[in-house]
């Protein structure tokens, strides 16, 4: 019997032996396709090429593509579990012709793979074709001789296939597979249609048409192939089977939710079992492609699959978290298939114990909550909106998880009162949020928010993908267009650009629609509304279009590289100062770095060149940059360094890199860097390419500021100080390796010229060496007055010693003639200060000089004047204060 891998190999291989390309699964979540929540069939990542738009080296493609039917248009979750067909997550395989083959082709490749390679008996296979169809039907009955009454004709849109309301479409034909008379149905298009003995296993679409909004339908110039096989239905069959959860694949997943459970997988916990098989696969997918439990958009939908399993769990009896430990069995079935999985199966394990553990502590309760309130309705009534809605915000329980609990009961939630519920909430928060006092303008940002829900955010793993645009704003007003060279702020449905925030830059980039192309210059976030402030430089650009959005390239990736450097700047600084550095704040541009921490010194070169070369020892270890989501509680026992002043709701992404060397620190094999972060980020380190310290300053009291340069830039920098060093070494004709020596040899020469030539300028304002002025003696001692020009105020005392030395026995004044306000100093030899101060002539000069003051020792005073013009009547007031 083969296996569902097998089956999987068998298709592909049919195929490329066939000349087809055998292209990889696309992610779950569509990056061609604004309006689609999950790729929901093996076309989508195709979409461009059935147009035209696209061209790739390949005309023919076949495909195993993941896809996910659970919230949006396409939604099975309520019958998952209860049915033999339904599920959340599955696998199509299809084959693809661009513009290649056509009708003919297509139909004789689906016969025989199915009749020769897949060994199907020829006449349990009956087709539909689009009623108009006639050349189908003929190839049908000339390739496969199927008689007529084989080949049965459709009018409906069942057999008119299209992706959505826009897009490439065209008529179909279903292959279906009749299990017998033993069960009970009729062939499609009969009253017994709905039953399971007719059951349809392969679709091909002959693409020839494009669908416009406006309703119109215009022919392709290129005719294709589209087809689409679910895995599941073609392996119950192969496996003779009736129920897709009897498969070999499916039913390893039940038996390890059942082993688990330590429950009979065929037991009265059936339907358990097989949700939980169903959930596991979406969930698990959808995490390893990106997707992060939320309370909006795909991670909402993540979070409602993710609890519904979880509440099925806990039917089974399980008191501990389960899913996670079911992971290892999916990996085993489908890691082969998909690298992804293993991939992320630490990530996807995390995620699920996290969310299981949580909704654990609110589910008991919930339920009870939910008996309770069924008890007091009448028989068979519905439960009210409001108790729906206090499950919803007490206790976590999305709708569509109340909904099946009631099914088993027979019950079912008045929809309207949960709804009303929900809309008075809304009005509550707007009230609340109206007595913010935020500014005026944002009061669209919130209408925007709550017509059309938050954007939502794609660009942690891409910087391209296609939006709807939900409103074009200008001067806090809606408007429906903006021409070229009008700015405008651009809100789309969900964006690869990064919105301001926690210390980074928001991106530019590009928005382009078929009739005309913005520049974006900055992306803000106001009410969780993203804004593309933007400048129209072609056409026009339209509100409710479609968008390309493009992110600039180069500039994210500089904002990258300094956002992961920063991380590690964050642990090097701790590292070296000590674990009291605490971030104060950060930002994170293109062009460069900026980081603010606690600390109250400046760093010494030595401390800075160690953060540097930590951070650069990183860098070349080029480890792999993870993010995780988990509980705030979890992610502060891993050790996580909270962002400043950021607010943490249920859940906090942690961002964690490198990998402790130990050297001697016993640290071997501990994650470096542990942050919580809603950044983007490098994948691996070595991305980063270099860092260098600009240096450290002083930001605030106790706060100190780095800023540094990655990458280029970093480079940049280094190559320009060389350059000038290379002009110093010039200007001084010396080697580089000799500046320094040289610098030093030019200071101290300095240094002795400058003391020469004071010594010079003492010895001439005294009139040259050995010789002095002649004293005069007053009441019995020798004073020397003089007015010196060319010294300054600081040459004086000096110069008084000097003369006190000469005179041997007596007085000095020296006044300064500096040019600016003079100086004054006085001094009396040793013998003599018992009987005369220094400080008494200064006073008596200096107040003569217009000064004030005057200080020092009875042997050594100063004072500064104000007019140099009395310097004789100073001399003369001195003289008078020894009694002259
Ligand atoms: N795109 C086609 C489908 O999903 C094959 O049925």
């Amino acid at each position: 019997m083969p296996s569902l891998n097998d089956i999987r190999s068998t298709f592909l291989d049919f195929f490329a032996r066939n000349g087809h390309r055998v292209v990889e699964s696309s992610p779950l979540v569509p990056r061609n396709d604004p309006t689609l929540m999950f790729a929901n069939s093996g076309m989508v990542q195709f979409k461009n090429l059935f147009t035209g738009v696209e061209m790739r080296d390949y005309k023919r493609a076949t495909t195993a593509q993941k896809c996910v039917r659970a919230g949006g248009k396409h939604n099975d979750l309520d019958n998952v579990g209860y049915t033999a067909r339904h599920h959340t997550f599955f696998e199509m395989l299809g084959n693809f012709s661009f513009g290649d083959y056509f009708k003919e082709q297509a139909i004789t490749y689906a016969w025989e793979l199915l009749t020769k390679d897949f060994g199907l008996a020829k006449d349990r296979l009956l087709v539909t074709v689009y009623h108009t169809d006639d050349e189908a039907a003929g190839i049908w009955k000339r390739v496969a001789g199927l008689p007529e009454h084989k080949i049965i004709r459709i009018a409906s849109d069942d057999n008119f296939w299209r992706m959505g309301p826009t897009g490439p479409c065209g008529p179909c034909t279903e292959i279906f597979y009749d299990h017998g008379d033993h069960i009970w149905g009729g062939p499609p298009g009969s009253a017994e249609e709905d039953g399971d003995r007719f059951i349809e296993i392969w679709n091909n679409v002959f693409m020839q048409n494009e669908q416009f909004a406006d309703g119109s339908m215009r022919p392709l110039d290129m005719q294709s192939i589209d087809t689409g096989m679910g895995l599941e239905r073609i392996g119950a069959l192969l496996q003779g089977k009736h129920d897709n959860y009897d498969t070999d694949l499916m039913r390893s997943l039940i038996e390890a939710s059942a082993h688990a459970t330590s429950s009979d997988p065929d037991g009265p916990g059936k339907v358990h079992h097989r949700v939980i098989a169903d959930h596991l696969r979406s969930t698990s997918f959808l995490i390893a492609d990106g997707v992060m439990p939320s309370n909006e958009g795909r991670g909402y939908v993540l979070r409602r699959i993710m609890r519904r399993a979880m509440r099925h769990a806990h039917m089974l009896g399980a008191q501990d978290p389960v899913m996670y430990r079911l992971v290892p069995a999916l990996v085993r079935q489908m890691g082969a298939a998909y690298p992804e999985l293993p991939r992320a199966q630490a990530l996807i394990e995390e995620t699920l114990k996290t969310e299981e553990t949580k909704f654990k502590q609110t589910l008991d309760r919930g339920l009870k909550l939910l008996d309770d309130e069924l008890s007091r309705l009448p028989e068979g009534g519905d439960l009210p909106g409001a108790a729906a809605f206090k499950l919803y915000d007490t206790y976590g329980f999305p709708l569509d998880l109340t909904q099946d609990a009631l099914r088993e009961k027979g019950r079912a939630v008045d929809v309207q009162g949960f709804d009303k519920a929900m809309d008075e909430q809304r009005a509550k928060a707007r009230a609340a949020w109206a007595g913010t006092g935020e500014a005026k303008d944002a009061k669209i940002w919130f209408e925007l928010a709550e017509a059309n829900g938050v954007s939502e955010f794609l660009g942690y793993d891409t910087e391209s993908a296609e939006g709807v645009i939900q409103a074009l704003v200008r001067d806090g007003a809606a408007i429906g267009s903006a021409a070229m060279g009008e700015s405008v702020q651009i809100v789309v449905n969900q964006t690869p650009f990064y919105a301001e925030s926690g210390g980074q830059a928001g991106d530019a980039g590009w928005i382009r629609t078929d009739t005309g192309l913005a520049e974006v210059t900055d992306t803000k976030k106001a009410a969780g509304v993203f804004l593309h402030i933007a400048r129209v430089t072609e056409g026009s650009i339209l509100k409710g279009q479609p968008a390309k959005l493009e992110v600039d390239h180069k500039r994210r990736g500089a904002i990258r590289a300094n956002h992961s450097a920063t991380h590690l700047l964050n642990e090097a600084l701790r590292e070296t100062l000590g674990s009291h550095v605490a971030q104060r704040g950060s930002l994170n541009a293109p062009d460069r770095l900026r980081f603010d921490f606690a600390h109250n010194a400046a760093l010494s070169p030595v401390e800075l060149s160690k953060v540097e070369a930590e951070v650069n020892g990183y860098i070349r270890q080029n480890g792999a940059v993870e993010t995780r989501l988990m509980a705030p509680d979890d992610a502060r026992a891993l050790g996580a360094q909270a962002l400043f002043g950021e607010k943490y709701g249920d859940e906090v992404r942690v961002v964690s890199m490198g990998v402790q060397d130990g050297s001697g620190k016993g640290t071997d094999g501990k994650t470096y860097s542990i942050e919580l972060c809603g950044g983007t980020h490098v994948g691996r380190l070595g991305e980063i390419g270099a860092f260098v310290l600009l240096g450290d300053s002083a930001s605030s009291a106790g706060v100190r500021r780095i800023e540094a340069l990655t990458g280029q830039a970093a480079l940049d920098h280094l190559r320009l100080q060389d350059t000038r060093l290379a002009e110093v070494a010039l200007a001084l004709k010396a080697p580089v390796t000799e500046v320094v020596d040289r610098v030093k040899a030019l200071f101290d020469e300095r240094r002795a010229l400058q003391n020469e030539v004071a010594q010079l300028r003492r010895e001439v304002a005294m009139g040259g060496k050995g010789a002095g002025p002649d004293a005069k003696e007053i009441n019995g001692i020798k004073l020397i007055a003089q007015v010196l020009s060319g010294v300054s105020g600081k040459d004086l005392p000096a110069l008084v010693d000097e003369m006190k030395a000469r005179i041997g026995s007596g007085a000095v004044l020296l006044i300064a003639d500096t040019g600016a306000k003079p100086a004054v100093a006085a001094g009396v030899t040793a013998d003599l200060t018992d009987r005369l101060s220094a400080v008494t002539l200064v006073k008596a000069a200096a107040e003569a000089l217009g000064g004030k003051g005057g200080g020092g020792r009875p042997d050594l005073a100063q004072a500064g004047g104000a007019d140099i013009g009395q310097a004789e009547a100073a001399i003369k007031a001195a003289e008078a204060a020894m009694g002259g």
